[in-house]
């Protein structure tokens, strides 16, 4: 048996019973946070927590690793609900045509985006492509990723989807927190298909959804709904077909505009809806009569130089919010969640608590595991963040650009 006693903690951050399955509103203000505090984990489920004054003192010792947390928080594991983890190659080339002058779509109906990573993942190893996942992955797990959502979608064709798909699974085999798989085919249509869209969602419904169902490589499904990329009904016909197989939606919209993706989706049971830069008031009412989180990624919008997204619209309104990094070498290369929560703080407006709750509590829902992570509390799972010594919570993001965290516990 594996036990872990973490003791004088300056703080257990989001910690408490019967917490809600995600915060909403004002209710995103809200982080519980226990003072001078211990935490116990036997075999990487939270078994006790309290205060130091009620701590009872260990009559056991034996198989105990103890770690003195004097002056530092431990915070659950951040949830990246949003990435794109495996992919061959950067796109620094792209990133200085934008300091030029061109613009993210711009550069796309050049052949360069999506289709320039699709050209280079296709041609590299199963193996090639799990080796670098796995460096990057061990990266954001150093500045507190403990639970991640990878999405396939630079393959494109039949087999690079599925190589795709076969390394996230790997990942998943190899590392010890939840990695779930998203289906996204549907992220741009190849050259070829280009003027035959007919021939690509073909592909996609009769060629790659049977066999990703047959080989289980799949969570969920994520289509790219957007101008030049699908359309609203183009999205329907795939995210019914994935239905089929049980694979839940959870899709790009509105990044560069409104075509009513935000309400489709949620018509079709959408987890989540992901970017939002651009939003209307009928997505704001559409999510308001539903379970579907919307998720900001605002590391996107500083890269790529877009609007961030209305994040205070969003919580006035009454909705949740969570927040990830997007990590993909067009839009985001890197997922240091650190980043996405001061970028949250400085351009949204978000608080550090209303941060911290959108990439712990809802971030967890968002990938389908607020039952299990996203809080401290009692029989939950023990993948925390121990950071180092800071002044304050609020100071994780206020001093942007150095990593706080100290150790991500994982299971
Ligand atoms: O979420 N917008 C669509 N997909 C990615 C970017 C993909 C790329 O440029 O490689 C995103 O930002
Ligand atoms: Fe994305």
């Amino acid at each position: 048996m594996s036990k872990i006693l973490i003791k004088n903690s300056k703080g257990l951050v989001q910690c408490g019973e019967n917490m809600p399955k995600y915060k909403k509103g004002p209710e995103m203000q809200d982080l519980p946070v226990l003072e001078n505090a211990y935490l116990a984990i036997e075999d990487g489920i939270i078994v006790d927590y309290g205060t130091m004054e009620e701590w009872g003192g260990i009559t056991d010792w034996r198989g105990i690793e103890v770690i003195d947390a004097e002056g530092k928080y431990v915070l659950p594991a951040f949830c990246d609900s949003h990435t794109h983890l495996v992919f061959a190659r950067s796109r620094e080339e792209e990133f200085v045509d934008r300091i030029k002058g061109l613009t993210y779509e711009e550069i796309a109906l050049k052949g360069g985006g999506i289709l320039n990573s699709a050209r280079r993942l296709q041609e590299k190893s199963e193996d090639e492509l799990f080796e670098d996942a796995m460096k990057r992955l061990k990266l954001v797990n150093s500045y507190g990723t403990g639970a991640i959502e990878i999405k396939s979608g630079y393959g494109l064709t039949v087999d690079a989807e599925l190589k795709m798909l076969r390394v996230i699974k790997r990942i998943k085999e190899a590392v010890n927190f939840p990695v779930k798989a998203t289906f996204l085919g549907a992220h741009a249509f190849p050259k070829e298909f280009k003027e035959n869209h007919r021939g690509y969602i073909d592909q996609i419904i009769n060629e790659m959804l049977p066999k990703i169902a047959e080989e289980k490589l799949a969570d969920y499904i994520d289509v790219f709904c957007e101008r030049n990329y699908f359309s609203l009904e183009e999205m329907e016909e795939i995210l019914l077909a994935g239905k089929k197989y049980g694979l839940v939606p959870k899709v790009h919209v509105n990044q560069f505009s409104v075509m009513g993706g935000v309400a489709k989706a949620i018509e079709l049971g959408a987890l989540s809806v992901d970017h939002l830069e651009e939003i209307a008031d009928e997505d704001i009412e559409a999510l308001k009569n539903s379970e579907c989180m919307p998720t900001l990624l605002p590391s996107c919008s500083h890269f790529i130089s877009i609007p961030f997204a209305n994040a205070r619209k969003m919580m006035e309104a009454g909705l949740p919010v969570a927040l990830a990094s997007d990590f993909n070498p067009g839009t985001t290369p890197t997922g240091n969640l650190q980043v996405v929560m001061s970028l949250a703080c400085v351009k949204m407006k978000m608080t550090p608590e209303e941060a911290i709750n959108a990439l712990t509590l809802n971030a967890a829902y968002a990938m389908g595991i607020a039952e299990t992570h996203g809080s401290i509390s009692l029989g939950k799972s023990g993948n925390v963040v121990l950071t180092k010594e800071i002044p304050s919570l609020a100071y994780l993001p206020y001093a942007f650009g150095d990593n706080h965290i100290e150790q991500t516990i994982g299971f």
